[in-house]
């Protein structure tokens, strides 16, 4: 049972949230303004709201919201108890708004993983593994290529650890980790990040590239970069530049990369398990006007790859228009790039493809599409 103060943050936070106001930023702007909660107290705040907008298909609309929560708690409870109690036809359409169907393949073990609760995943510093995980209490390393990748299941701020602060670790998705894995950036080489945002796959590129080389970490939103170059300079990272780039033909630089990648913004279809409240807020629209984008962006960061040299795009969503259709558009407008052949490190045993999906139940993260090429050297 949730205490009455915190219940009255909880349904403050799921009416503010919309279209325009994602549940996870609300939420995170509530817990900043609402000080002295304790830790536990956050955490139990947050668990409720996603819980809420993971069972919203289930709840009576017109009860109380307070209502709803204590509804989709006690779903979820009963979910992990007996899942066996929720049918297929009922999760396809009471987990997920009826549009997306038509948009991808919908299997039933996807849907039953978007009802559970996500994995928190830390990334230590390249080779570090091993030793993050003696120092942080509750993690746990995944083996083999993904040796730097941790599992976090404790309930501490680990924003607040001494080894947070002292660049030691990132919070990143093990899907995200994987994209950084593929491009494999080495240390002296030139690479974009196109579409850097706050730096999560920048800073995971220099740590690869030992800060050895350059890096262009370019986005339209100048806050994003902002907060990168925060990040940064936690991280020690000092071998890139920040630009403005809307993605526009013009370039941001006059260099020819070694590698560029496109991590392009989607309909974050992947992150339904992580950000319920997504599912409820995307439309086919987004899914059409994102897809196009996508194209828009991929393409003219093409021009910036040099003879041999690699491109990679990445979305964390699965929509046909927005991965296959998107690449097959790149391949028929640029026939002097080569598909690469892509290993997926949280599954060594599947044979490599040129396009790479990452699905939450196998991979244990974030939903994920990969695709890279080559430009032909003459
Ligand atoms: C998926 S996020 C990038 C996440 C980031 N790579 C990371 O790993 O932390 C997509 C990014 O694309 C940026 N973006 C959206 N439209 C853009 C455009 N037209 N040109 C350049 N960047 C754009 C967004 O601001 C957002 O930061």
């Amino acid at each position: 049972m949730l205490e009455r103060p915190l219940e009255k943050i909880i349904s403050a936070v799921i009416q503010r949230a919309d279209a325009a106001h994602p549940a996870d930023l609300v939420l995170r702007a509530e817990l900043k303004a609402q000080r002295g909660l304790s830790r536990e107290e956050s955490s139990s705040i947050s668990k409720a709201v996603f819980t809420y907008f993971r069972w919203f298909g289930w709840l009576d609309k017109e009860a109380p919201v307070e209502e709803g929560i204590q509804q989709a708690m006690a779903l979820a409870e009963k979910f992990v108890e007996r899942p066996d109690r929720f049918p297929e036809e009922v999760l396809r359409t009471k987990a997920i708004p009826p549009w997306i169907s038509q948009y991808m393949d919908v299997s039933v073990d996807w849907l039953r993983r978007i009802q559970i609760e996500p994995k928190i995943w830390l990334r230590s510093r390249v080779g570090k593994g091993e030793q993050l995980e003696r120092k942080l209490f509750r993690v746990e390393r995944t083996r083999g290529e993904l040796a730097d990748a941790l599992i976090y299941s404790g309930q501490e701020d680990l924003f607040r650890t001494a080894e947070f602060q002292a660049g030691e670790f990132e919070l990143q998705d093990v899907s995200s980790q994987i994209v950084g894995l593929l491009c494999a950036p080495k240390p002296g080489e030139t690479w974009w990040d196109a579409c850097a945002g706050e730096g999560g796959k920048t800073l995971h590129f220099s740590d690869l590239m030992q800060n050895k080389g350059a890096i262009w970490a370019t986005d339209r939103a100048e806050w994003r970069l902002q907060k990168l170059k925060q990040r940064g300079a936690r991280a020690q990272m000092f071998n890139y530049r920040t630009a403005h780039w809307t993605g526009v033909e013009k370039l941001p630089m006059k260099t020819k990369c070694d590698g560029v990648l496109v991590d392009a913004p989607c309909s974050g279809v992947g992150t339904w398990q992580r950000n319920p409240h997504a599912r409820w807020t995307a439309t086919p629209t987004d899914v059409l006007e994102l897809a196009a984008i996508q194209t828009k962006l991929l393409s003219h960061a093409a021009k910036a790859v040099k003879p041999g040299g690699k491109i990679f795009y990445s979305v964390c969503t699965l929509t046909r228009n927005e991965t296959t259709e998107v690449a097959a558009q790149f391949e028929k407008a640029f026939p002097e790039f080569e598909p690469i052949a892509l290993r997926n490190p949280s599954n060594v045993k599947r044979e490599p493809a040129p396009q790479l999906w990452l699905w939450p139940q196998e991979c244990n993260g974030n939903g994920m599409f990969i695709a890279g090429w080559q430009r032909k050297k003459v």
